[in-house]
């Protein structure tokens, strides 16, 4: 049987395959090929994943790093395309939405290998965001399709996917969390941060249309100022973040908070499961608060995982300041943690471990 082959690069990534990896590892009875593309590659957003979730050594690190959209892509379509002629992976894994996913997407469908995806037909309806043209152009690429919840398959079903190549299999970041839970207890953050548990709220920022425009960035500002008045806040701040604060001259909001570097997954889960409230423009926080039941105020304007506002802790505050202190208190307020959607189990993996390994049998 020819080999399968997952491709990963960017922090999300890491979160995603590390349960594809063990899951391929228990039913092949050995790993799956692994590539890197290095789209990230500090140890704090790349490095420090590996070791949290046992990631063994890529098989290949194609070293990418950053520049614009068409550069990085461009680069990794090279590199990855040598990697593919020399290795003849019999099928690609690719998840989520990241320049890594549709670069690997595009090579795997021009060599005719057999492509899928996991983590498709989200939708945020918003094609300014870098990560709606790749979710969209990687589902029209693929041959199979793993989706996290119904309504990503009502959107494929609408863009005209034939039904027969996806598979409803829930969501694989929660199989993660919930391997990792155990070992995110409050005692390995206690000494770092000066909160309580239940107590402060966690931060975080890093979409372009919030972080690349003063205009956003300032009313995010002025309203985490205030809720930094109502109980402390913890904000690990990205590095695409920390360059724009600096160019904007913004630095000043950021002594009411308490700063550190990306943290790695366990530490951040710690401090995520233990938090009062969480604040994010991230797409796959939304879906750990709505599973730890954390109530979780979303920074902007559309959200591509509505299940997390449908059925679990999630609300949609936009990126004005009034607004988004309104989400604040009104988080605040709730009761009840809200409901884990349909399959998010903790056992996506095995299940597309298991619809994998029919299909590379078959070829
Ligand atoms: C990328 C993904 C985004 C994801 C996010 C998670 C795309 C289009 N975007 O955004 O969907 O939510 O990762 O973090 O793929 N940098 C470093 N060190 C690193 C990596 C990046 O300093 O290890 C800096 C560089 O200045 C770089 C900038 O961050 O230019 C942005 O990195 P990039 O990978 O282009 O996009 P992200 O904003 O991280």
């Amino acid at each position: 049987m020819r080999r399968l082959l997952v491709v990963a690069g960017a922090r999300p990534n890491y979160v995603k395959v590390a349960p594809l990896v063990d899951a391929w590892r228990q039913l092949a009875g050995a790993a799956p090929l692994l590539v890197n593309t290095g789209q990230h590659y500090d140890d704090a957003m790349a490095d420090v994943f590996f070791r949290d979730l046992g990631l063994p050594e890529p098989d290949r690190d194609l070293g990418v790093g950053s520049g614009t959209h068409a550069v990085q892509t461009a680069r990794m379509m090279t590199a990855f395309e040598a990697v593919c002629l020399e290795l003849r992976p019999g099928l690609v894994v690719v998840v989520g939405d990241v320049n890594s996913t549709l670069a690997a997407a595009l090579v795997a469908a021009k060599l005719t290998i057999p492509l899928a995806h996991v983590e498709a037909g989200l939708r945020s309806f918003d094609r300014t965001m870098p990560e709606e043209v790749n979710r969209v152009v990687t589902d029209q690429l693929a041959d199979l399709l793993f989706t996290p919840s119904r309504d990503a398959g009502e959107n494929l079903a609408r863009e005209g996917i034939p039904p027969g190549r996806v598979h409803f299999v829930g969501n694989v970041m929660i199989d993660t969390l919930e391997r990792c839970r155990p070992r995110a207890t409050f005692d390995r953050v206690r000494d770092r941060f000066p909160v309580e548990e239940r107590t402060y709220a966690l931060l975080t920022l890093h979409r372009p249309a919030n972080v690349d425009r003063l205009e956003a960035l300032s009313g995010i500002a002025e309203a985490i100022r205030k809720v930094a008045g109502v109980m402390p806040v913890i904000f690990p701040v990205h590095p695409r973040t920390r360059g724009r604060l600096a160019e904007f001259g913004l630095g000043s909001w950021l002594e009411d908070v308490i700063l550190t570097e990306p943290l790695g997954y366990l530490d951040f889960l710690a401090l995520t499961a233990h938090a009062r409230v969480v604040l994010t423009d991230s797409g796959g926080l939304q879906e750990e608060t709505t599973a730890l039941g954390v109530p979780c105020v979303t920074l902007r304007e559309s959200t591509e995982r509505p299940v997390t506002v449908t059925e679990g802790t999630n609300r949609l505050a936009g990126t004005g300041a009034a607004a988004i202190l309104e989400g604040f208190h009104r988080a605040l307020a709730a009761t009840g943690p809200g409901r884990r959607p349909e399959l998010w189990d903790g056992r996506a993996a095995g299940r597309i471990a298991a619809v994998l390994q029919r299909v590379l049998a078959e070829r």
